[in-house]
């Protein structure tokens, strides 16, 4: 069952799962955001006294041992019996900060409680848009309630097109109506009905009057959102193309990275996923300009092939191969790596 490399837990998750259930995890998955990875060239850099170098950082007042956030992942009890709650515990072992999904598949409290890190710091707070302000607003307090540490909109994915059908057992259970009704509408049914139903910058502009915790937009891909977003008063981006999954053609995000770093000129951390593999991939974004980046499906291959153990091992390995690649690219500490050390188009 253990494996050496977080490759190895891909068959590993897919032999432990149903063919649909392996269907659904994978979709979107084309290989786009990782060839835009394996594109980038590194220099070594040898020669350099490492001594005392780590992973650490500071990232909204809250300090963790590295830079590797389990990304919002939806339905977790699908992959494990244990579901968010063992990602949870895995994340909280390895030090890190873990996403949870207003699709979660257990109660909040119990996932929050279980990525408490040893400082007291709660896991982050995925929040889907609940079709208006005042369900989205319930959904909101009831995750702040339950302990959450800073709020995560996502707002790529108003239509919703890898869909399955749930085995009976697995709801979103912190949703007031686990299954949303089809909105009723006159007219189109992407205009009026799905767009209807989703948020937009006005909404933004309310969400942030509602709490006081971090709040970051997941989702962005072009610099004029990057900019309205922190104009809105947001504290973060992640810049995403949710993995794929959503619309084909869109840019990989480590190809978007750049020009939305140049648009907002580091007045907020900006966060990165989609098709980050390993640490390699992982330097690669913070070389570019990333401040951390989120796992998404790899940590769901650990988590199906071996509950809790696999998901830390898959975040210990990936951690692992950042250190080594920092290493060998002669960087002591996160801080230090920086464009220079790519090699320039
Ligand atoms: C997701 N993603 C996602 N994002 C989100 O904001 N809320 C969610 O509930 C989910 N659910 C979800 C389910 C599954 C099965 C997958 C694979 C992905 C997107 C996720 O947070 C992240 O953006 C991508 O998974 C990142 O890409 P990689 O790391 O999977 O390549």
């Amino acid at each position: 069952m253990t494996t050496t490399s977080i490759g190895a837990y891909r068959p590993l998750a897919q032999a432990k799962l149903e063919p649909e259930i392996w269907r659904y995890l994978r979709d979107g998955d084309d290989g786009q955001n990782e060839r835009a990875f394996a594109a980038q060239r590194i220099y070594p850099r040898p020669l350099c006294d490492l001594r005392g170098g780590h992973t650490h950082l500071d990232l909204f007042g809250q300090t963790l041992a590295h830079p590797l956030l389990l990304a919002p992942v939806a339905y977790q009890r699908l992959f494990h019996t244990g579901g968010e709650v063992v990602s949870a515990m895995a994340a909280a072992a390895q030090g890190g900060q873990m996403l949870v999904s207003s699709l979660a598949s257990q109660p909040f409290s119990d996932i929050f409680a279980a990525g408490r890190l040893d400082n007291g710091t709660a896991p982050w707070f995925q929040l889907y848009w609940q079709g208006d302000r005042e369900r989205s607003l319930r959904l909101l307090q009831y995750a702040i309630a339950a302990g959450c540490s800073a709020v995560v909109l996502t707002v790529d994915a108003p239509i919703k097109l890898a869909t399955m059908q749930l085995p009976g057992e697995v709801t979103a259970v912190n949703l007031e109506v686990a299954v949303q009704p089809e909105p009723t509408f006159q007219g189109s049914q992407v205009f009026d009905g799905w767009m209807a139903q989703a948020p937009t910058w006005d909404d933004v502009t309310w969400l942030r009057q509602q709490t006081t915790l971090p709040l970051l937009l997941k989702g962005i891909l072009h610099a004029d959102d990057a900019a309205r977003a922190v104009d809105c008063g947001c504290d973060g981006l992640v810049v995403s193309n949710h993995g794929g999954r959503v619309l084909t053609g869109a840019p990989a995000a480590i190809d978007a990275l750049p020009a939305i770093l140049r648009r907002i000129e580091q007045r907020v951390p900006v966060l990165l996923d989609s098709g980050i593999r390993n640490g390699r991939d992982a330097f690669v974004a913070l070389a570019l300009g990333a401040t951390a980046v989120l796992v998404g499906r790899p940590a769901i291959w650990g988590l199906a092939a071996n509950g809790a153990l696999g998901v830390a091992h898959v975040i210990r390995l990936l951690r692992d191969e950042l250190e080594m690649t920092m290493a060998l690219a002669g960087c002591a500490r996160l801080a230090d790596i920086a464009p220079h050390c790519l090699v320039a188009d």
